[in-house]
């Protein structure tokens, strides 16, 4: 039988880690896919950035992106790529470059989503632009920041429309803290958004593909202890619903790979950011965590790469609306928008691929991630991080949380 190389590459930034066990890991799996026709190997490659011809093709069968939302030049190769040479990415550069905050509020405040109420308001001040004073002039309405505010309530959180990384967040306790956090905002254009009361879960879903990962989220923690390893706080119905809801969300803006934060306060869940479709993916954020996601990616890589998944580039949102619109009640909606989802992230066919193909990933990384590569890809990530004195400390405090997941032998 012929043998046929499918190609992963990686379009990497700052990241250390995640590519290291990644690239490992894929080794150590020393994988051989018959696909009736020839024996799939696969190999993977770091994306080098240099000039291009439009014509030239692209030898990558997936790509596996963390440029496209701010690297100009790797974010239009990618779309070259796709158009010219049907390269899978994760993520959908078009989704990623254009549908911030703002978009992702709007699209599920219209499938029904529990999104606290939020309001736009036009900056305090601008750039200046040839045409700025007359447009102002004419049309910017004065209005009452203040009366917004109170119809809001308060605790209200401003923050940018298009935000992410906390840039820009504010806590609003009062009117006259809003009056003073606006004149600070400058040029951003800014969401008021009603605070959630009394939380007492923040949850972060970490998608990647159909496979979901909860996480205990602690806002108020220092960095490497925001991530908490407590597994067990969600009820299934809980688990369900959230995991619907993040794979709707994924599937919806053709994400691969998202991060969605939701609230529960007085039982019922309230999302509040899910439009981070390139999440933390660093050991000294996920630690526990981290070889799940090490997995996650590399079994839902491969299945694309196996299967010669097509890239998703146009979006079918019409077909949401339509059940959107439905008078039935949003548990109903939800479960058939959730078919759609995993319909759309081949549900069904990528369990029974990984169940064929990869039921030796769990043994292999159980034993990967005792080794001294891990140890020192960890040590690697923590030296760009820490100060000298303190990176053998954090060394170790990242390396016995990833021992702690090989002894509970979770997922
Ligand atoms: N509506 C809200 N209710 C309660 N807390 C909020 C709300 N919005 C934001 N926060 C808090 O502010 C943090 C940052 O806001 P978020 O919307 O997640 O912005 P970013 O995209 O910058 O992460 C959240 O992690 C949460 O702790
Ligand atoms: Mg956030």
């Amino acid at each position: 039988m012929a043998t046929k190389i499918r190609r992963i590459g990686l379009s990497l930034g700052a990241d250390i880690c995640w590519p290291i066990c990644y690239e490992e890991l894929l080794k150590k799996l020393d994988l051989s896919i018959s696909d009736g026709k020839s024996t799939q190997r696969f190999e993977v490659t770091r994306v080098q950035i240099e000039p291009f011809d439009l014509r030239q093709s692209c030898q990558y069968d997936v790509l596996i992106d963390r440029l496209t939302h701010w690297f100009h030049t790797s974010r239009e190769w990618i779309k070259k790529s796709i158009l010219m040479d049907d390269l899978y990415v994760f993520n959908n550069p078009w989704s990623l470059q254009s549908m911030e905050k703002h978009t992702s509020y709007c699209a599920m405040m219209r499938l029904g989503f529990p999104i606290p109420k939020t309001w736009l308001i036009p900056p305090k001040s601008y750039v200046e632009s040839p045409d700025l004073e007359t447009t102002l002039q004419r049309y910017a309405k004065i209005f009452d920041l203040g009366e917004i505010g109170d119809s809001i309530g308060y605790p209200l959180f401003m923050k940018p429309y298009d935000g992410g990384g906390w840039v820009g967040v504010s806590a609003i306790q009062n009117r006259e803290a809003l009056l003073e956090a606006y004149d600070r905002s400058g040029t951003r254009v800014m969401h008021l958004q009603e605070g959630v009361k009394e939380h007492d879960a923040f949850v972060r879903c970490i998608g990647l593909g159909p496979q979901c990962r909860f996480v205990n989220y602690d806002p108020d923690a220092p960095l490497h202890d925001r991530y908490r390893t407590n597994i067990d706080m969600l009820s299934e119905s809980d688990k369900k619903m959230l995991a619907d809801m993040a794979m709707v969300i994924n599937a919806f803006f053709a994400w691969d790979f998202n991060s969605s934060e939701a609230l529960r306060s007085n039982g019922a869940w309230q999302l509040i950011d899910f439009a981070n479709a390139c999440p933390d993916s660093q050991v000294t954020s996920l630690h526990f965590h981290f070889p799940w996601l090490i997995k996650a990616n590399l079994r839902w890589s491969i299945f694309c790469a196996a299967t010669d998944r097509p890239m998703h580039a146009n979006l079918n949102w019409q077909e949401y609306f339509e059940i959107a619109d439905q008078q039935k009640p949003f548990k109903e909606k939800l479960a058939d928008y959730s078919k759609m989802a995993l319909d759309y992230f081949e549900y069904d066919r990528f369990n029974e691929f990984c169940e064929r193909h990869l039921a030796h990933l769990d043994d292999v990384a159980h034993e990967f991630f005792g080794s001294e590569i891990v140890r020192d890809a960890i040590h690697q990530k923590v030296a760009t991080l820490y100060p000298e004195h303190e990176i053998d400390e954090f060394t170790e405090l990242f390396w016995s949380r990833i021992q702690d997941w090989r002894r509970l032998q979770t997922a």
